[in-house]
C-alpha cells in the first residue's frame, strides 16, 4: 500500500465512536449499526456480509459471476474428506450435529477464562486426540473450518456476552479496533468504520460489520483460502505494525469484538474476495 495515501487516510476528520469502558457492548454494537444506517443509508443491515462489495456494482457483479463456480469448492470436500478422517474424535469435542459448530464459535469459556475461536478449538481437539496439529493459516485448518462454515450457512451470527469475562474480552478486542499502532499511526477503525465505502488504491474499504461473516476467505490474491487471523496480519503489515501470532489472545479477542459486532449477520462461508 502507497504510503501517501496511508497518511493521507491519518488525516481525514473522524467521528468518535465510544471506545471506553463505560459503554456496554450492546450499547457500543448499537451505536456502530446506527453509525452505518447513517453513513450508507442504501445498504440492507442483512448485506453487510458482503464487505465492500457494498460499495460498487461493478464489483458486486465481479464477485457474483466467481460465486457461480467458486474457487473455493475444492477446499470445502477436502475439508469435509478431514471430518470423515477424524470424525469420531471431533464429534467428541463438537457435538455430532455439523450444522451447529460454526455458528457456536468464538464463545468466551468461564472456565478457561479465554476466548474460544473454531480453529483454536479444531487444534486443541486433535493434540487432546494425539493426533498433530494443523497450521494456522492455510491449508487443512482453513479447508475443515471452511466444512463446518458451510454447513452452518445461513445461520446468524449470535455472540453473547453476559459474563464480566465475557464482557472483558469484548472490551479488549474493541480497544485493539480503535487504538492506533505501527508507522502509520493507523487504527483498524480508521479504515474499516471511518472510511468504509472510501477507496485505498484500488481498494474499497470494508466495513466493521460482518468482516468475520464469510471467513475462511479464498482470496484471489492468495490464490488459496486463509482464515481470519491470516487477514489480520496481513492488514497489519499494510499498517506497518508488527503482527501477532494466529490465534493469540490479541487475535481471539478481537475476533470476539469483531463478531459480536457482526450479530445478526449470516454466516456465509467460505466466501470469495479477490
Ligand atoms: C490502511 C487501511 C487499513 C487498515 C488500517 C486496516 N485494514 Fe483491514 N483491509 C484493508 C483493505 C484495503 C482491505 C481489502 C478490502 C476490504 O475488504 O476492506 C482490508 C480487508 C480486511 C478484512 C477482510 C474483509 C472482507 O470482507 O473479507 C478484514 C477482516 C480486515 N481488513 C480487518 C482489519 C483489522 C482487524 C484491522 C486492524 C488490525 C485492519 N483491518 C486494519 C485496509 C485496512
Amino acid at each position: 500500500m502507497k504510503k501517501t495515501l496511508l497518511i493521507a487516510l491519518t488525516l481525514t476528520t473522524t467521528v468518535t465512536i465510544a471506545s471506553t469502558s463505560t459503554v456496554d457492548p450492546e450499547q457500543s454494537r448499537q451505536l456502530l449499526v446506527d453509525y452505518f444506517k447513517k453513513k450508507h443509508p442504501d445498504i440492507k443491515f442483512e448485506n453487510y456480509k458482503l464487505g465492500a462489495y457494498n460499495y460498487s456494482a461493478d464489483k458486486y457483479s465481479q464477485w457474483e459471476a466467481v460465486e457461480d463456480f467458486p474457487p473455493y469448492l475444492d477446499a470445502i470436500d477436502i475439508g469435509e474428506e478431514l471430518y470423515y478422517k477424524d470424525q469420531d474424535i471431533y464429534e467428541k469435542c463438537f457435538g455430532n450435529d455439523i450444522e451447529q459448530v460454526r455458528v457456536k464459535y468464538p464463545l468466551f469459556n468461564n472456565t478457561t477464562n479465554q476466548v474460544e475461536t473454531l480453529e483454536n478449538e479444531i487444534n486443541k481437539c486433535r493434540t487432546k486426540a494425539g493426533l498433530q496439529p494443523f497450521g494456522w493459516e492455510k491449508g487443512k485448518i482453513a479447508q475443515l473450518s471452511a466444512f463446518y462454515a458451510y454447513n452452518s450457512r445461513d445461520k446468524k451470527i449470535n455472540v453473547q456476552i453476559i459474563s464480566e469475562g465475557d464482557k472483558k474480552a469484548f472490551l479488549d478486542g474493541q480497544q485493539f479496533y480503535t487504538q492506533p499502532r505501527g508507522q502509520f499511526n493507523l487504527s483498524c477503525a480508521k479504515c474499516h468504520t471511518y472510511n468504509s465505502g472510501k477507496k485505498v488504491r484500488a481498494n474499497l474499504l470494508s466495513p466493521n460489520i460482518g468482516h468475520t461473516s464469510h471467513f475462511p476467505v479464498f482470496r484471489g490474491k492468495w490464490q488459496n483460502l486463509g482464515t481470519l487471523h491470516r487477514r489480520y496480519r496481513g492488514c497489519q503489515k499494510n499498517m506497518r505494525a508488527t503482527p501477532f501470532k494466529p490465534q493469540s489472545e490479541t487475535y481471539r479477542n478481537l475476533e470476539f469484538f469483531q463478531a459480536y459486532m457482526s450479530n445478526g449477520i449470516e454466516i456465509d462461508g467460505p466466501g470469495y474476495r479477490e
